[in-house]
């Protein structure tokens, strides 16, 4: 099933809570301890970043990811995810609410800041959530006693037994898990999910076009970018065979499709105030790649907005959800 659809009844306005970063500060690496208050079990975290002009990105080994951990990005994500929220009209897709509402082990890989994690813990609270993410971006100290969150990078390590989760949500970690990667993510996914759970793949369309001149140079550049990083592509393609590939049934899924700009009326602002911080986010590493000075790409991100308009730019976000089969439905297959 693919629909399109567009809707959007909560805006919030992200805060404008930019940390001052001291400028220049390259490559100075720095550590992050923290304990998480709810589970005196797990051991200290221990997770390290780096600053680059002035933005804090992770440094987790092997992690590819580019984006900033720091307090803006993390500001981004709580509007994206409300954001999303809207678009898709709820946190899931998945058809387990009554499943939720009893109790069950959720996990949400590549949790980000954990907005995700603390609402559905709120929502469900006879339910256990679990983030795992390379950075600490969620609260350490106060949150709701059914959540708990663990660092990790989803691709060499799922650090949980097999037959764990009754459902794992994983959303937008295209700019950290290849498309070469997604498969053995999804390996891992599937061998911690109990037979019968659910896997939920929240993703940026990976044949995304862009109409514009600034944002094709602005995304190709993002490409080389993540090319040199080593990934084949960084954008994730063909999820719904990926899914299929993996082992899962009942795959199902929808596509929805959001303008970007004011020509798409509030949704439209709103999610190009998401990209535009995103652009913004990754201006220390793309400006380099585009060889541009500091006027040149201020001038690229006050000229997008028009860009956007001009092209009534749109991007399409997928969902695509599945089950892992129970032994009888490996039987009958
Ligand atoms: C765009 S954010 C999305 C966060 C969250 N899923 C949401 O939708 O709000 C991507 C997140 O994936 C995490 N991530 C990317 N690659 C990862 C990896 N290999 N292992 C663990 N986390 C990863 C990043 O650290 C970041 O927090």
């Amino acid at each position: 099933m693919l629909s399109f659809f567009s809707r959007l009844k909560w805006v919030r306005k992200s805060k404008k809570t930019q940390s001052s970063k001291k400028k220049d500060e390259i490559s100075k690496v720095s550590s992050r301890t923290s304990e998480s208050t709810n589970s005196s079990s797990q051991p200290k975290i221990q997770t390290s970043s780096v600053y680059t002009n002035g933005r804090r990105f992770q440094a987790y080994k092997d992690c590819n990811y580019i984006l900033p951990n720091d307090d803006t990005e993390i500001d981004r994500l709580h509007l994206e995810h409300w954001l999303m929220k809207n678009v898709l009209g709820r946190n899931f897709s998945v058809p387990i609410e009554p499943e939720l509402d009893r109790g069950i082990k959720v996990l949400d890989a590549g949790c980000g800041g954990g907005t995700w994690v603390l609402e559905m813990a709120n929502e469900y609270p006879n339910s256990d959530f679990t983030g795992i993410d390379v950075s600490v971006g969620w609260p350490t100290e106060i949150r709701p006693r059914n959540s708990d969150f663990v660092v990790g990078n989803i691709v060499s390590e799922l650090p949980f037994e097999d037959n764990t989760f009754d459902f794992v949500y994983m959303r937008l970690v295209g700019m950290g898990v290849s498309n070469d990667e997604y498969p053995t993510v999804l390996y891992h996914i599937y061998r911690v999910l109990k037979p019968g759970g659910w896997v939920e793949l929240v993703e940026v369309d990976g044949a995304q076009v862009y109409r514009g001149r600034r944002s094709s140079q602005f995304w190709n550049a993002v490409l080389q970018y993540l090319k040199m990083r080593g990934f084949k592509t960084g954008i994730v393609k063909d999820l719904y065979q990926k899914v299929e590939d993996a082992g899962f049934v009942n795959i199902d899924g929808m596509r929805v499709r959001i303008p970007l700009g004011t020509w798409g009326g509030k949704l439209g602002e709103v999610f190009e105030e998401d990209v535009l911080g995103a652009y913004r986010s990754l201006r220390p590493v793309i400006q380099p790649m585009l060889n541009f000075s500091d006027d040149d790409f201020q001038s690229l991100l006050d000229n997008l907005p028009a860009e956007n308009n001009e092209v009534r730019q749109e991007m399409n976000w997928f969902s695509n959800w599945a089950q892992k089969p129970t032994p009888e439905q490996i039987r009958f297959r």
